[in-house]
Parts: structure tokens; C-alpha cells; sequence
């Protein structure tokens, strides 16, 4: 099976080289754990190391947001997007009824799974898309009266998505010591991998870890690793070399 690395420092050797390639994945955890910087690292290496065109769908933040939140990692996303190298598609105002001024958004009349997968679907034409992420899953339900239809959303998304042969990381929410690791209960199983990230806050100092739940067809670390966000991005570490250092 190939596989997609995400030349996030320290990941990759943990999961056989990287992700299995046109599968999904879904990155949980609590507020501020670092997803959105993992993603964005993700699809930036994609382009900068492998040569990968990706695909960042925001339905969170907004993109002027992330654009200007990433340069302090030295990341320029508007000069991967100049190359058509990246495309961001914006759903963060649509979901709200509010008109984008982003090139490529979701209309203000209100937010479509159809109209986001053919945008999506244009665009991997487009630039050749190998990467994708969706950020956040939580934030395409709010569209839906219930939540049988974002089940739905979620299968359908799930399945094209496969059928396209993007390699894709879905972020959602996670309360602490709830035991599932999407919002709608089946998120983790349509998905191939399930990666969770923590920020514990234990005696005196915060500590962030990443652990690996699953990932199909993968002999996997299980560990749970501590990781830091630096200058250059998110580095995944291993226990031992914390208490080396220790
Ligand atoms: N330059 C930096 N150096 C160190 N840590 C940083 C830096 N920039 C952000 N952080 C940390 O990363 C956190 C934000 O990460 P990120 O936006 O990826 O989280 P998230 O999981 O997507 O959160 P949310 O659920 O709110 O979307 C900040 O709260 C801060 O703790
Ligand atoms: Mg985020």
C-alpha cells in the first residue's frame, strides 16, 4: 500500500511512512490542541516536500485567519494558492448566511454538501489535488436540522471522498473522557484512522500528546506521544526520549 507522509517531524516513522493513500482520517480533540496546525502542516509539506497539490476546506476560521496564523510558522499559504498549488474553500461565513469575499467559497444562501463536494471535485480536477482536509466536522453539521441528515452528509462525504482518491484528514471536537472521537457517533468508523490529540493540564506544566487510535491496514504506534508546537510547526515526539531528557 502507498502511503501519504506528512513530514510533520516524528509522525511518520509511527504509522509505517504515512497515511494510507485515498483513505480518511480523523484528527479529534479539545479546543486549541493544535488541529488546525497539524492540517495546515499537512497540506503545506504535501506541496513544499512532496510535490502533493491540496485542497483546505475551512468551515471554522476564516481564511484571512489561517493565512495570517501560519506565516508565523513560515508557512505562505497565499503563495501556494498563486500557484495553484493549494486552493482554500471557505464555508465559514456561508454557514452563518453570510456572504465570502474569498475567490472560491460556499454561497451566503446557505451551505449544500452537494455544492461543497462539486467544488471540491472541481478543484482536485483543477490542481490535480492529492490532499484534502475538512476542518471541522462539527462545524458542516450545524448546517443540518438533524442529526440523521449529517450522518448522511457524513457517508456520502466519506464515500466520495474514497471514490476520488484524495487522501483526506477530517478535524472534530472531543470532550475529555467521553469515549468516542466524533461528534455524531460515526464518524470514527467511516474513517480508516483516528488520531487524538490531548492538552493535559497535570501539576504545573500544560502537556500536549497525540496518540494513534487506529489506523486500517497500519501496524501502529500506540503510544501516547508527547508533542510540541515550535517556530517551525507541530513535533511528535517519543516517550522515551522525554525521559532521556528528563
Ligand atoms: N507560534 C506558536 N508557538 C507555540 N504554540 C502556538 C503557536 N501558535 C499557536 N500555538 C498553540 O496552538 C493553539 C492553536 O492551535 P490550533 O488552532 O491548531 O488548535 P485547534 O485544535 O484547531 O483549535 P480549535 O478547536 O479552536 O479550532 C494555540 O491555542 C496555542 O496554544
Ligand atoms: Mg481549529
Amino acid at each position: 500500500m502507498d502511503r501519504v507522509a506528512t513530514g510533520i517531524s516524528g509522525f511518520d516513522e509511527l504509522v509505517e511512512g504515512g497515511f494510507p493513500e485515498g483513505r480518511s482520517v480523523l484528527l479529534s480533540g479539545g479546543c486549541g490542541t493544535g488541529k488546525t496546525i497539524f492540517c495546515t502542516q499537512y497540506i503545506y509539506n504535501g506541496v513544499k516536500k512532496f510535490g502533493d497539490p491540496g485542497i483546505y476546506v475551512t468551515l471554522d476560521e476564516r481564511p484571512e485567519l489561517i493565512r495570517q496564523d501560519m506565516l508565523r510558522f513560515g508557512w505562505d499559504l497565499k503563495k501556494l494558492e498563486d500557484s495553484d498549488k493549494l486552493q482554500i474553500i471557505d464555508g465559514s461565513l456561508a454557514k452563518i448566511g453570510m456572504p465570502s469575499e474569498e475567490e472560491f467559497s460556499m454561497p451566503a444562501t446557505g451551505f449544500d454538501i452537494d455544492k461543497l463536494l462539486l467544488e471540491i471535485l472541481r478543484t482536485t480536477k483543477r490542481i490535480g489535488a492529492k490532499r484534502l482536509v475538512i476542518d471541522s466536522i462539527p462545524a458542516l453539521g450545524f448546517n443540518f436540522q438533524n442529526e440523521n441528515d449529517v450522518r448522511n452528509a457524513i457517508l456520502k462525504l466519506s464515500y466520495l471522498l474514497m471514490r476520488m482518491g484524495v487522501t483526506t484528514i477530517m478535524t472534530s471536537e472531543i470532550s475529555d473522557g467521553a469515549n468516542k472521537f466524533g461528534k455524531y457517533g460515526i464518524e470514527e468508523y467511516v474513517v480508516d484512522g483516528v488520531l487524538v490529540m490531548h492538552y493535559l493540564g497535570i501539576g504545573t506544566r500544560s502537556n500536549r500528546t497525540l496518540h494513534i487510535r487506529k489506523m486500517r491496514a497500519t501496524k501502529h504506534s500506540e503510544d501516547l506521544h508527547p508533542i510540541q508546537i515550535t517556530d517551525t510547526g507541530i513535533a511528535v515526539h517519543r516517550v522515551e526520549k522525554e525521559y532521556e531528557d528528563a
